[in-house]
């Protein structure tokens, strides 16, 4: 399967990280002075994607407008013959062709892919959720094609959580064909520790094929009216083979407010010019 196209979601209200998502969504945060977006989107075109599909809410245009020309800044900066800036600043509108659909409502992240169908078209896509970064050499979405290319089926990201995090995420039972790879079995939403079928958590990256749209159109909306992704990758599951990729590299959970503070530290650190003068200050405030 050749994969052209990745949908990312972000339609969310971004609770978690109020108040600044009352007005800044929460994928135009930043990791240092890189918006999570932009990572994110980097990591799409660095994995082989030419379009990107944003999901997003009707008021979230400046995630658009981010990977737009930017004409009277692009110019002060070629008049000030700030070149580096400049080449910065155009880069991100040469990522990949840019495209968006709206999500009126957060009805949750199933709901949130179907309004990507249109735009989708009958062809193998990817699902990226941008509140996740994970720092993999390739990147990862290019390593989950890979597994996904290897078995000509969807695939998704597996990440190890520790027994007592189970319950947070949607955990998958599976079998393992070799180092990192898995043939997924089942899934369970959040589950206690005790009914975890394996410490593998669904991670925000996923290798789809289209009739993933005709499952969620038929799909009944779970708790809070939301259409929930994981019940619908089990039909999926069923239907046809759904391969799993365990993540071997950092992860940053850029949603929850400590993880958000790890990125900046991490990705920070680095950087050669920031990480001579951050480290001292870094250990005397562990220090004190
Ligand atoms: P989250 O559930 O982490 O995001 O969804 P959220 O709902 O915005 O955050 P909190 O829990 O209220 O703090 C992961 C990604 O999916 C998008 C979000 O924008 C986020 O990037 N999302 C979520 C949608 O696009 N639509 C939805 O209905 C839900």
């Amino acid at each position: 399967m050749k994969v052209r196209k990745a949908v990312i979601l972000a339609a969310g209200l971004g609770t978690r990280m109020l108040p600044v998502t009352k007005v800044v969504p929460k994928e135009m945060l930043p990791v240092v002075d890189t918006p999570a977006i932009q990572l994110v989107a980097q990591e799409a075109a660095e994995s082989g994607i030419e379009e990107i599909i944003f999901v997003i809410s009707p008021g979230k245009t400046s995630l658009i407008d981010h990977f737009a020309p930017a004409p009277e800044l692009e110019r002060a900066l070629e008049e000030r013959e700030k070149r580096e800036l400049l080449d910065l600043v155009q880069s991100v509108r040469n990522l990949a062709r840019i495209n968006a659909v709206e999500q009126h409502q957060p009805l949750g992240l199933g709901h949130a892919v179907l309004q990507a169908k249109n735009a989708v078209g009958n062809e193998p896509f990817v699902v990226m959720l941008p509140d996740d970064i994970f720092d993999c050499k390739p990147p990862l979405l290019r390593q989950l094609l890979d597994v996904a290319e290897e078995n000509d089926s969807p695939a998704i990201a597996l990440l190890h959580v520790a027994l007592s995090d189970v319950s947070k995420y949607g955990i998958v039972a599976a079998n393992k064909l070799s180092a990192y790879r898995y043939r997924i079995t089942g899934m369970v939403e959040k589950p206690a520790p005790q009914h975890a079928p394996s410490q593998l958590a669904i991670m925000g990256r996923y290798v789809l094929s289209p009739e993933i749209f005709d499952l969620l159109q038929h799909a009944k909306p779970g708790v809070g009216g939301e259409i929930q992704l994981t019940d619908v990758l089990l039909g999926l599951a069923q239907r046809r083979a759904l391969y799993g990729y365990e993540i071997a590299c950092p992860r940053y959970d850029l949603g929850d407010r400590a993880g958000f503070v790890l990125a900046q530290v991490a990705y920070a650190l680095k950087r050669p010019e920031l990480a001579d003068s951050l480290r001292p200050r870094l250990r005397e405030l562990l220090s004190s």
